[in-house]
């Protein structure tokens, strides 16, 4: 059996000289890859007691939502700024390249609710980190952070001191 850094396709020199682009396109257009995937990113839930998965748009959703789905919880769409339409919350963040602002629904989240992050990867921990910030405003408790690669070079973790934060792949580089 294939593992799965195996079904991911790495681009160099993308979006910008110098950063290696891991695409998760060939992960999930391989019915093993994608089946792989999702279960390796559940098995980081074991033990894990939580009420909600929430996910950042738009990579976290595709990852996010079958983990839901699978282990009967509820969706919460993390969503780029403009695009919900009842009343929101935002934060903005700088990204690895770039700026960008997030946006949750005020009642998507229940005070004291438990709730798993989701994300395709964590690259400087900028967009997750605001995630955070907006699950917490709401009065959540984010009990684990889940992401199929992480960039370890890029020392994400560190932004997430505190956090139960955990990878299905760590790259050591950007
Ligand atoms: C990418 C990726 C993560 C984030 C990681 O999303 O899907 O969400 O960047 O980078 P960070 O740790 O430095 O914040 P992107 O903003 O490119 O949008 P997309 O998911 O809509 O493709
Ligand atoms: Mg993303």
């Amino acid at each position: 059996m294939k593992k799965i850094e195996e079904y991911v396709r790495s681009i160099p020199d993308f979006p910008e000289p110098g950063i290696i682009f891991r695409d998760i396109t060939s992960v999930l257009q391989d019915a093993d890859g994608l089946q792989l995937a999702i279960d390796s990113m559940i098995k980081l839930l074991d033990g894990v007691d939580f009420d909600v998965v929430a996910g950042t748009e738009s990579r976290g959703f595709i990852f996010g939502v079958p983990i839901a789905y699978e282990m009967h919880k509820p969706f919460v769409p993390v969503r780029k700024k403009g695009k919900l339409p009842c009343e929101t919350i935002s934060q903005s963040y700088d990204l690895e390249y770039g700026q960008a602002t997030i946006e949750m629904h005020k009642d998507s989240i229940k005070p004291g609710q438990k709730v798993v992050l989701v994300d395709d990867l964590i690259a400087t921990g900028g967009t997750i980190e605001a995630a955070i910030k907006l699950v917490e405003q709401l009065g959540g408790e984010v009990v684990k952070v889940i992401f199929l690669m992480e960039l370890a070079g890029l020392k994400g973790r560190e932004r997430l001191k505190g956090y139960d934060v955990a990878s299905v792949i760590t790259y050591e580089g950007k």
